[in-house]
């Protein structure tokens, strides 16, 4: 790419929200729907839109497809390292954005930059530096099957992708999925959120001045009318999708339909246990972390059951509102904010109710941390992190997921009692446990049904390590060479008869 043509980072992220307004990206280029139609992109702090996107419908996903298997062809044709590379070049390159796309992320999701945004923004491009990394990996095998013939088995891409992604960590998320299917030589078109359609826009914009056209699209449009079709579509051979079990099902019933494969990263109620002889300052900083305070509790392995010793649950339960009060709220590009805001009404109004149905059936509702003050905020979609206690595993508030900054101590006695209630649950993406005693540990280890388990730490998503839930939280692990090799291959065995 001569570097006359490369982007530079626009860090007002209002301006750079109006320069993508109205686009999606098809075949290598910035261009409206079909329809023309488009929908409002909203900044959560402040009630107003920044943006409009467009409305991707049938018709755009049609081009965006056609678009992807033509391109595919040719990517396709290319070395597994030479694809590799170009991958690991989309890395290098988004590190030159980061603190544009921090900015822009933390725009249309409110999340706060310092803490959230402008992190997400920098991890970004070590998914794409790892997985491009392994390309000289899409092994086959040779199988000894016949002295007299020569039997081997080769991986070869799907073809086209079709990556439908959540809000949250848009990008992260996004590029968990992109990095290894384009690695392993597949075209992929995206379908972005509702609402967070920018940041992943600007991202697959950056990452086309390095790839060919065609490779690597993104439609923005509402789930069923332009999710569903991508789905649907009898050119893609794939669907990997982030989200809600109920969207994830529907997604998994028209896959269905086509006999497609299917990767489903969906919800959680991730147990926290913190055992009688934990380090308790280690545990409620673990906490802190583990239930993403700063994200506003809107994460897949937030910690939102704590299941705390009888003796210790006060003091934790003390420690813990005082370094969440210790907290700001507040403007998401203010560096001095720790937390922002929810992302949509939607979901402001989806916790507000729990945080009603938590206090109705006799819990109490620990509010934490202070509104912003600032009146240009008024109409911002801030709450105040709720820490329950007074409620036991059975209620609603500890069984469904709240996806917002409300979590709840539960109280328990023996270690059997409280492996139990935290396996009873119908999810299982995430569990941590806090103890100084190595055969707690291990024994906890085996019998947690998660498909990550921490103990006395609770790191995020790191490429190289296989993330993913048992039960209702999924189906298929992501982030690791076995997720590129699985879930975007397919294997054929080749026979040759030398006889
Ligand atoms: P959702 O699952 O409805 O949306 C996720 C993605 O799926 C979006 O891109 C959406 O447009 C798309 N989608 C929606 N309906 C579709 C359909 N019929 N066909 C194809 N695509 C479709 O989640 P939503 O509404 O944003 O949030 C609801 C709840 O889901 C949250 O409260 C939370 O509990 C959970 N969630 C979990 C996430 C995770 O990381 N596992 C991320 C986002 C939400
Ligand atoms: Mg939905």
């Amino acid at each position: 790419m001569p570097a006359s043509n490369a982007l530079s980072p626009i860090l007002d992220p209002q301006a750079l929200a109006q320069q993508l307004s109205g686009k999606l990206l098809l075949d290598g280029a910035l261009t409206p729907a079909l329809s023309g139609k488009t929908f409002e992109v909203m900044n959560p702090a402040t009630g107003k839109t920044v943006a409009r996107a467009a409305l991707g419908e049938k018709a755009d996903v049609d081009a965006a497809v056609a678009s992807a298997a033509k391109a595919q062809v040719g990517w396709a044709k290319m070395t597994a390292r030479q694809r590799g590379k170009a991958v690991q070049e989309c890395g290098r390159v988004l590190n030159e954005h980061v603190e544009e796309l921090g900015r822009l992320v933390a725009l249309e999701t409110g999340k706060a930059l310092r803490t959230e945004s402008r992190v997400e923004a920098s991890i970004l491009a070590d998914v794409f530096v790892f997985y491009g990394g392994l390309g000289s990996e899409l092994k086959g095998e040779s199988v000894p099957f016949n002295n007299d013939m020569l039997t081997v088995t080769m991986r070869e891409p799907i073809g086209v992708v079709g990556a439908i992604i959540p809000w949250n960590v848009p990008m992260m998320l996004m590029a968990l999925k992109i990095a290894p299917a384009l690695v392993a030589g597949n075209a992929v078109v995206v379908k972005s959120a509702e609402e967070a359609p920018l940041a992943v826009l600007r991202t697959c914009q950056i990452m086309n001045q390095v790839l060919p056209p065609g490779v690597f699209n993104i439609l923005s449009g509402m789930g069923p009318e332009c999710g569903g079709p991508l789905v649907a579509h009898p050119k893609v051979g794939k669907v990997t999708f982030t989200g809600s079990v109920e969207t994830g099902k529907i997604v998994y019933r028209t896959a269905a339909e086509k006999l497609i494969p299917v990767t489903l990263e969906l919800g959680g109620k991730s147990p926290m246990i913190v055992m009688g002889d934990a380090d308790l300052d280690r545990a409620v900083a673990g906490a802190i972390v583990g239930m993403r305070f700063t994200r506003q509790g809107q994460s897949c392995t937030a910690a939102s059951r704590i299941f705390v010793h009888e003796t210790l649950h006060d003091e934790f339960v003390s420690k813990l509102k005082a370094k969440v009060d210790a907290m700001v709220m507040g403007d998401p590009l203010d560096e001095k904010t720790d937390i922002g805001t929810i992302i949509s009404q939607q979901q402001f109004d989806k916790v507000k109710s729990y945080i009603k149905v938590g206090t109705e059936s006799g819990g109490k509702a620990n509010a934490c941390s202070a509104m912003p003050s600032d009146a240009k905020f008024k109409d911002g979609l801030f709450v105040q992190p709720v820490i329950f206690t007074g409620l036991t595993n059975d209620s609603k508030v500890a069984r469904e997921e709240i996806f917002g900054p409300v979590t709840c101590v539960i109280k328990f006695r023996d270690y059997e009692e409280v492996i139990a209630a935290a396996n009873d649950s119908d999810y299982g993406l995430a569990a941590t446990i806090w103890t100084k005693d190595l055969k707690t540990a291990l024994d906890a280890t085996r019998r947690l049904q998660a498909g990550f388990v921490q103990v006395n730490q609770n790191l995020v998503v790191q490429p190289g390590l296989s993330y993913g839930g048992v039960k209702q939280s999924g189906l298929g692990k992501e982030a690791t060479l076995e997720a590129m090799l699985e879930h975007f291959t397919q294997k054929k065995t080749i026979i040759l008869n030398m006889t």
